[in-house]
This record gives structure tokens, sequence and C-alpha cells, in this order.
């Protein structure tokens, strides 16, 4: 199976092989095929934003430390209420409680300490993949300022997948997961030569879709992942490259 990612306007490819399973472990070509009035050039190819729980943990805290930031952020989510739900369907205290222990888990580099956040005075110091200061940032971010949580973390679940995302970057909706299945669904019933074909995902963003369907495709399947947005196409190939 092929991934091909292609920034729609500038019409060059950055196919992007499948690992082992769907991949071959190797990138091929990475270079223009063709050439359109607008110029095409790598230099300006974006770099994508590595995701919190991919990022070195090179930052440390002590967990009373860490207690006392999760303390901090605890009480901010539960003034929140049903304030953003009430008022345009936003999260609830519930959500946001959700939200801060996955930006935890995603933080330490060996989230089984979690449970000790519990107690008081704890010294022990523990690998972060952020420094305390950004975690109150980015957690003032999501309350004050209502930024989509996937930005603070720099990914979104999705199916079995955990792709990258950032700012300006569409996140991929669950209702989109049925696309995958639709695809499946086709293949099966009504003709597996399909899986010969080549398939186009037009406005990939994060690449959800198209690396969904690769992986129902097989190893001998073809699809070419399209974007207008260069950060998208970027985000896209990083996916596709890392999934
Ligand atoms: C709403 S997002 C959907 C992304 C993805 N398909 C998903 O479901 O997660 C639409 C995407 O289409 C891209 N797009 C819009 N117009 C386009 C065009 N004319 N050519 C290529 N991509 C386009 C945008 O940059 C954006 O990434």
């Amino acid at each position: 199976m092929r991934v091909s990612l292609t920034r729609a306007c500038r019409f060059y490819t950055s196919p992007i092989t499948p690992k082992p399973s769907f991949f071959s472990p190797r990138a091929i070509l990475n270079q223009p095929f063709s050439s359109s009035s607008s110029s095409s050039s790598h230099s300006s190819t974006p770099k994508p934003k590595t995701p919190l729980f991919l990022k070195p943990p090179k930052y440390s805290a002590t967990l009373s430390d860490l207690k006392k930031w999760h303390n901090w952020a605890k009480a901010l989510a539960s003034s929140v209420r049903s304030t953003f739900a009430d008022s345009d369907n936003g999260p609830d205290s519930s959500i946001l409680f959700r939200e801060l222990n996955w930006l935890v888990e995603d933080s330490l580099e060996d989230p089984s300490l979690i449970p000790q956040l519990g107690f008081q005075n704890n010294s022990q110091s523990v690998r972060l993949r952020i420094g305390l200061d950004e975690l109150y940032g980015l957690w003032k971010q999501r309350i004050e300022k209502r930024k989509p949580f996937q930005y603070l973390v720099g990914c979104e679940h999705w199916r079995d997948l955990v792709l990258s995302v950032e700012e300006g970057v569409f996140i991929p909706r669950p209702e989109t997961e049925l696309m995958v299945d639709l695809v499946s669904d086709v293949l099966v019933r009504d003709n597996d030569g399909l899986r010969d074909g080549f398939w186009v995902d037009l406005g990939t963003g994060s690449g959800a879709i198209a690396i969904g369907i690769a992986r129902v495709l097989g190893s001998k399947g073809s699809i070419i992942a399209v974007d207008l947005n260069p950060l998208a196409a970027a985000v896209a190939a990083f996916n596709a490259q890392r999934i």
C-alpha cells in the first residue's frame, strides 16, 4: 500500500510507503513530478510539530509540584461547571477532568506514577515531556481561550490511530471514522477488485481517511492524499510515515 501526499496547486507528490504491514520501510519519491503556474519549492514545506506523547522526557518536577499544578488545573476545570455546555455546547467539568487525565498521561514519561499524585509532599522527581510552566500555560489556554484539547496535546485518537494534528490542520471527527467502514463494506460486498484501483482523498487534512483506507486496502492498494494547505499535507505525510 502506498500513500502519496500531494499538495494541490503545487503539483508535487511526496509518496510515503507504509511500514511492514502497510507501508514498505523506506520513503520513495520526494520530488516534483510536474510544475504549475505557482512555483514548486520544497524549501517552504512546513515542519510538523511533534505531538506531546512523542516528545522526549527532558523536563523534571517533583511529584508534589506536579500535584500542585494538578490541583490548580482541577479547580479551574471544576469552576467551568456547565457554563460552556450551556453557551455553545462546549465541554463541561466532567469532560475537562477527563482531558486533564489525558494531558497528565501524555506529559509523564511514566504514566504509572499517576496514582502517586494523590500523595502529599512527595519529593520524588518525575520526568516530563513538557515543563511545569508550559503545563500551567496549556491548561489556561484550554479553559480561558477554549483552545481545542487536541491542539494542546498535538494529537487525536481516531479509530485505532493516534494522529498528529496542530493548529491550522482540521481535527478529524469521530463521525468520519465511518468512511473507512463504508469503504471496507464496499470492498467486501461489491468489488474486491477495487483494492487494486487507485484511490484519492481530496482535502485530506491530517490524512485520517487516506491512512484509514490504506489499511483497509492492504498491500496492493494505492491512495493519493491531496491538500491545498501545505501544513496539512506535511502533517498528513508525517502521520502516514509514522503509522
Ligand atoms: C474540513 S477539512 C477535512 C479534512 C479531512 N478530510 C478530515 O475529514 O479529517 C477540509 C480540508 O480540505 C482542504 N481543502 C480545501 N479546499 C481544497 C482544494 N481545493 N484542494 C485541496 N484541498 C482542499 C483544506 O485545506 C482542509 O485540510
